[in-house]
């Protein structure tokens, strides 16, 4: 028996593989293309480990997937390759498109080609777990309740519509070919492995270079985190033990906004690595142009997950929080191997010359 992960070498597939390898013997087929987020040194420390098999490749290469189905006879998939971060998808939003919804089409067409030469027996256990966002399902206000897996789909950036496209092929194929799916929709992510171009880590690198904190509009955006780990967890269990065709919305019940966490992630750095003038990190906050067609709030009502699968994060937004700025603080060669040349350009496009 094994599983494939596509994806496994971004942040949360990463550490959804090295999770999963250390609670369990099953063999990971990681098919990952390796764009700019995706590093191999993220799995570093499952080098010559016969239980993990890397395939540099493209979910939308149907032969290439047709062949790894083939050759591995996994008894599920789990789909994280996408291109992931809004501020990209608004710079150039072909590739999210082309990964997103091209993709997990083509992705989609060979799992049902595989699915349906399985015997009986595999052919009913077997899985494909597809792993979207909050932010298909649009903007909350204020005083709104939390998004629940009934909420309508209201995607307002490149990125959020195309995993709400991939979303909705993925439904449409249990509902059409009785494909064994289930789907996962998970707010914010931070942790270890995180591309320094999202919020929490761009903030940790900076503050450490001495660099401007950019904080997009008034700050006032409101997300709803969940430790990496706690993603990962979910992950397993609702494959273990979620019903085919369902949805499970998955959080950490932590709303907060933006500028709350740059200040927690400046106080932890006071704390732990001091700047050399004594003064505070804070010091480098910067107000900058808000992204346009900025989501003002994401919430995730996750009572669905934890009262049908009983499934609990383990992590509070402190613990979680403090654990992130310290692995960032004890991975300082992973932080400088992960600003290439194109990580530099990529902060030239989107923060130069935008002023508040
Ligand atoms: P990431 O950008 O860090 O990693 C994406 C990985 O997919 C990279 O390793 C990349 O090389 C790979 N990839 C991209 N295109 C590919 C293709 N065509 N074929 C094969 N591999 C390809 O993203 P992430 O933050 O780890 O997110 C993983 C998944 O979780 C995504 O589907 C994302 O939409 C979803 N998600 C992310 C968050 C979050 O906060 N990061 C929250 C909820 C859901
Ligand atoms: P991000 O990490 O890009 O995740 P998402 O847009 O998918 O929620 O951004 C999180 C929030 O932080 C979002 O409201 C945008 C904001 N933000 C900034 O204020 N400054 C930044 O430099 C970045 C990257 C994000």
């Amino acid at each position: 028996m094994s599983i494939l992960v596509t994806g496994g070498a971004g942040f949360i597939g990463s550490n959804f593989v090295l999770d999963w390898l250390a609670q369990s013997d099953e063999p990971v087929i990681n098919l990952d293309k390796l764009t700019y987020a995706g590093n191999r040194e993220n799995l570093q420390s499952l080098n010559g480990d016969p239980r993990h098999v890397f395939v540099q490749g493209d979910i939308g290469d149907s032969a290439l997937v047709a062949d790894l189905l083939a050759k591995h006879q996994p008894r599920a998939i789990v789909n994280f390759a996408a291109e992931s971060h809004v501020d990209r998808s608004i710079h150039g939003p072909e590739d999210f498109i082309q990964t997103n919804i091209v993709g997990t089409f083509r992705l989609l067409e060979a799992v049902r080609a595989y699915w349906g030469g399985l015997q009986s027996d595999a052919r009913q256990s077997f899985r494909f777990l597809h792993v979207s966002t909050d932010e298909v399902y649009g903007s909350l206000g204020k005083d709104d309740p939390a998004f629940t897996e009934a909420h309508r789909y209201e995607p307002n950036s490149p990125y959020s519509a195309s995993k709400a496209a991939s979303d909705h092929l993925v439904r449409a194929y249990h509902h059409t070919y009785g494909l064994p799916v289930l789907t996962t929709n998970c707010s914010n992510n931070y942790g270890p492995y995180h591309f320094p171009e999202k919020l929490i880590p761009l903030m940790i690198v900076n503050a450490l270079a001495g660099k401007p904190l950019p904080v997009y509009g008034d700050g006032q955006q409101i997300r709803d985190w969940l430790y990496v780990k706690d993603h990962c967890s979910a992950i397993r269990r609702v494959l273990d033990a979620g019903h085919i065709g369902e949805v499970y919305n998955i959080g950490g019940w932590n709303e907060k906004p933006n500028l709350e966490i740059v200040h927690t992630v400046c106080a932890l750095l006071d704390e732990l690595r001091p700047r050399a003038d004594g003064k505070p990190y804070k010091e480098q906050i910067t107000y900058v142009a808000d992204r346009p067609g900025h989501d003002r709030r994401y919430a995730i009502d996750a009572r669905k997950l934890e009262s049908e699968l009983g499934w609990k994060p383990a992590e509070t937004f402190e613990t979680g929080i403090s654990k992130t700025v310290q692995w960032y603080l004890d991975n300082q060669a992973w932080v400088s191997n992960v600003q290439s040349g194109t990580y530099r350009e990529w902060l030239e496009k989107n923060y130069t010359g935008r002023n508040a």
